[in-house]
């Protein structure tokens, strides 16, 4: 409804542009006939004209005063022609335009117009929309956690870490790595009751879900990736509330308060599993077919996934629908990993029987945001990279990662200078 509306509005538009031109140039010819010698300029006949190229540009006439009244008439004789073309033209792409909001109802959903339509700035000055506006908070969907989350958020955002009983001694790693930062806003889904005693007894702010029978069974006896999967469903709600969530797996250190990181201009803001700046942020890779000859070479595009397991996403209607397209393939296809299926979402374009996701999406520093094959392939052997100090590390590339967390809080917090030196790169 909304795209039909704008449609007709264009068209209005359309034929008063056309109309306000026609004015113009007919008052510049009155003027011209006037004062043939300018108002200013003492030889008008040095003065050049840019010539237009665009459809919507009349070229403006000559009036010559010794042509008179007879020059006029012919202008406006072109004019009225080139009047009737240009009112054609917008007809036409009204049509068009029409025939392609018709040609598919997904389309047409899409189509809906954010904003007045606004002149381009000059060049290397315009800037597309990324910063989608937040969603409406609905209280409805969760009161008990809109509740609490009024008395845990800092604004309006929150880190959330789904912990079972499996995990327990990195999720003690984790809170103490948090609390030592001083960072207030956090919260634990707890997926069993010993980990709600486990919190409350070292007074990390806790929730534990209502009874769900499926939730529930996959929360108690999942593995890592049953459990990844879980966490989309309940980050909806968190959404829907109206809250910036800063997902945390609980293979995670914090050194630095990430919120003081973030850019907040994008709907997901991820850590990335790239190890270096190629791999973390995109690069051109050329695929090679000899035999192809003259052809041989292929240009990709390829970048290393983001990890679904430390990622910012902002409260707004693409980002509910990433959440919505992972958690009914995960449904779906019950082998997937749920990493993979975030990364198809987010990063494949629309194209003939599928509409791609249409969120933006930032990579974190790779320094800063640093995962353990970073620290332990690089960094730690790199005199100016020790130096630095991460705000998180994950410990996402390494089985042991209980010892591994323990190393890097003895590191960067006990400043314990040889305490990475016991690992090996990857694992053995
Ligand atoms: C990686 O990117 C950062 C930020 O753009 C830059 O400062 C740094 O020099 C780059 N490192 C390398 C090795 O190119």
């Amino acid at each position: 409804m909304a795209g039909r509306r704008e449609k007709y509005g264009q068209s209005i538009r359309g034929s008063r542009i056309a109309g306000a031109i026609a004015i113009g140039v007919l008052l510049g010819c009155v003027f011209a006939f006037l004062y043939p010698n300018g108002f200013f300029s003492p030889d008008p006949r040095s003065q050049s004209r840019p010539v237009s190229k665009s459809n919507l540009q009349v070229d403006s006439p000559n009036c010559e005063s010794t042509e008179g009244v007879n020059m006029m008439k012919s202008e406006n004789r072109k004019l009225s022609e080139k009047n009737a073309e240009l009112q054609k033209q917008v007809r036409e792409l009204n049509q068009k335009l029409q025939a392609a909001q018709q040609g598919n109802g997904r389309t047409q959903e899409q189509l809906v117009v954010s904003s007045q339509p606004q002149k381009a700035g000059p060049f290397g000055t315009v800037k597309s929309l990324r910063t989608n506006p937040p969603v409406m908070p609905d209280e409805s969907v969760n009161p008990r956690l809109a509740k609490l989350l009024a008395e845990i958020a800092v604004g309006k955002e929150v880190i959330v870490a789904l912990a079972n009983s499996n995990v327990k001694s990195m999720l003690e790693v984790w809170f103490n790595s948090i609390k030592k930062v001083g960072i207030p806003n956090y919260l634990v889904v707890a997926l069993d009751d010993t980990i709600v005693e486990f919190c409350k007894e070292n007074d990390v702010p806790v929730y534990k879900r209502d009874p769900d029978e499926n939730v529930d069974f996959i929360g108690k006896s999942g593995g890592n990736h049953a459990v990844s999967g879980l966490k989309f469903r309940i980050l909806r709600e968190f959404l829907q509330l109206g809250y910036g969530v800063l997902l945390s797996d609980v293979d995670i250190v914090y050194l630095q308060n990430p919120f003081d990181h973030l850019y907040r201009d994008s709907d997901v803001e991820s850590m990335s599993d790239g190890h270096n700046n190629m791999t973390a942020y995109g690069y051109n890779d050329v695929f090679d077919e000899p035999s192809m000859g003259w052809a041989r070479y292929a240009h990709t595009m390829r970048i290393w996934v983001y990890n679904s397991g430390f990622f910012y996403i902002r409260p707004t209607i693409p980002s509910i629908e990433l959440l919505d397209r992972v958690a009914d393939r995960l449904t779906t296809q019950p082998n997937s990993w749920d990493q993979a299926v975030f990364n198809e979402e987010l990063a494949f374009p629309s194209h003939p029987g599928y509409v791609g996701l249409y969120a933006s999406r930032r990579t974190m520093d790779i320094y800063l945001f640093m995962n353990s094959k970073v620290l332990f392939k690089t960094v730690r052997k790199d005199a100016n990279l020790k130096k630095l100090k991460p705000v998180i590390v994950h410990v996402n590339y390494h089985p042991d990662k209980f010892p591994r967390m323990k190393a890097v809080v003895e590191y960067y917090v006990n400043g314990k200078q040889d305490a990475l030196d016991a690992f090996p790169d990857g694992s053995e």
